[in-house]
């Protein structure tokens, strides 16, 4: 799967939550700056996660260094960041404001100050634009994106759409409207319907609200336009052969249908999809079963104190590893087979929490060459 990353500009990891995206995330970077590439990888993640399975105390806004030295390629450079929604929001603003008067109006709006967290999907968006950012600035062979834990996979994709499409949002422009676009019958109609809308409002939450509402969408005016192209060019990069998408996955039965849900989607949207990680498998118990007494007698000669007890403690771990590892095998083949052949990499359930950059380089080596 590294090989195939070689002319891959951006990465971006996806899949359920909880699956190991951010922990894939920081594998992949880890993997590509050894491979001396210089390496950028960003997070949405406000737990933290990136951070803990980096060894670092916490991270910005802007890229800071990881200190992953012997781990690095010559040349080799990762980096880390978090983003900031309201920090990427406001530059956007500050890019696309007509003037500085516009700008003003917008970020200094309440509804817009509330806007990052209020609206479903900014997050993703944000992520996305943060992506954009970066990839114009340049200086980065890699960039990896470890997208958010959404409830549903399938929303990062949504996002972009999602959000310009609230910011031109009919239903809200309809309330500014009448006031831009005055004279003429569809104004004699938006203003009857919005008068009756402004009113309802205006009894339900209160005249500031309402003000508020207004100026933050006239404050957008000229800038529908750059949010619009911005996040089309987003689409065509994420689109683009210098994208790939990996789906994360664990070997239970929501993520895994979840992970094929996205491939579907991805195929289906024109995505490059790369492959798919399955995280945590259970490999099969080397050997086998062993047969009864076997254990036992082996048990015996290597001197165990009660090697009867001992044998049958073995017998029940191993039964269980047994049965976890033909449940993970059997999710594999399904998967393979539902993702029409595509590459499949495991990421083996490791004994301890890949924390700190030596779990992370342990799942790492799990991605293959
Ligand atoms: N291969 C693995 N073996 C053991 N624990 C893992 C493995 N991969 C991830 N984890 C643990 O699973 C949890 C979720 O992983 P994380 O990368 O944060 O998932 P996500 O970003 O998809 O929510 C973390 O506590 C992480 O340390
Ligand atoms: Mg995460």
């Amino acid at each position: 799967m590294i090989d195939e990353l070689a002319g891959r500009r951006l990465v971006v990891c996806a899949g359920a939550g909880g699956v190991g995206k951010t922990t894939v995330s920081a594998a992949l970077g880890l993997r590509l700056a050894g491979r001396g590439r210089r390496v950028a990888v960003v997070t949405i993640d406000p737990a933290r996660r990136l951070a803990s399975a980096l060894g670092m105390h916490g991270l910005a806004d802007q890229p800071q260094r990881v200190p992953a030295h012997e781990l690095l390629g010559a040349g080799g450079e990762l980096w880390a960041l978090q983003l900031d929604a309201k920090a990427t929001f406001d530059r956007l603003v500050t890019r696309y404001a007509p003037d500085e008067a516009a700008r003003e109006r917008v970020l200094g709006n309440r509804i817009y100050r509330h806007l990052s967290g209020a609206v479903a999907g900014a997050q993703e968006y944000m992520a996305v634009e943060r992506l954009h950012e970066l990839v114009e600035e340049g200086g980065y062979d890699h960039i990896v994106l470890d997208t958010p834990p959404a409830t549903n996979a399938l929303d990062f994709l949504d996002a972009p759409e999602r959000i310009t499409r609230f910011i031109e949002g009919r239903a809200l422009r309809m309330l500014v409207r009448p006031g831009l676009a005055a004279g003429g019958l569809g104004w004699k109609i938006l203003h009857a319907g919005s008068g009756t809308v402004l009113s309802l409002l205006e009894r339900l939450t209160g005249a500031q609200l309402l003000r508020d509402v207004g100026d933050f969408l006239a404050g957008f005016e000229g800038m529908y336009g750059g949010f619009a192209e911005r996040a089309m060019a987003v689409r065509r990069l994420l689109g683009s052969p210098e994208a790939a998408f990996v789906i994360v996955s664990a070997p239970e039965p929501d993520p895994l249908g979840q992970a094929v849900a996205l491939a579907e989607r991805l195929d289906a949207e024109g995505f490059p999809l790369l492959g798919v990680v399955l995280n945590r498998v259970h490999p099969l118990p080397p050997g086998g079963l062993p047969r009864a007494g076997a254990l036992e007698a082996a048990l015996a000669d290597a001197g165990a104190h009660d090697p009867g007890a001992l044998a049958r403690h073995a017998a029940a771990t191993l039964e269980e590893r047994q049965t976890l590892g033909l449940r993970d095998l059997d999710a594999r083949e399904g998967l393979t087979g539902a993702i029409g052949g595509r590459r499949v990499v495991e990421v083996p359930a490791l004994a301890r929490e890949p924390v700190e950059l030596a779990g992370i380089a342990e799942v790492g080596a799990a991605l293959g060459a």
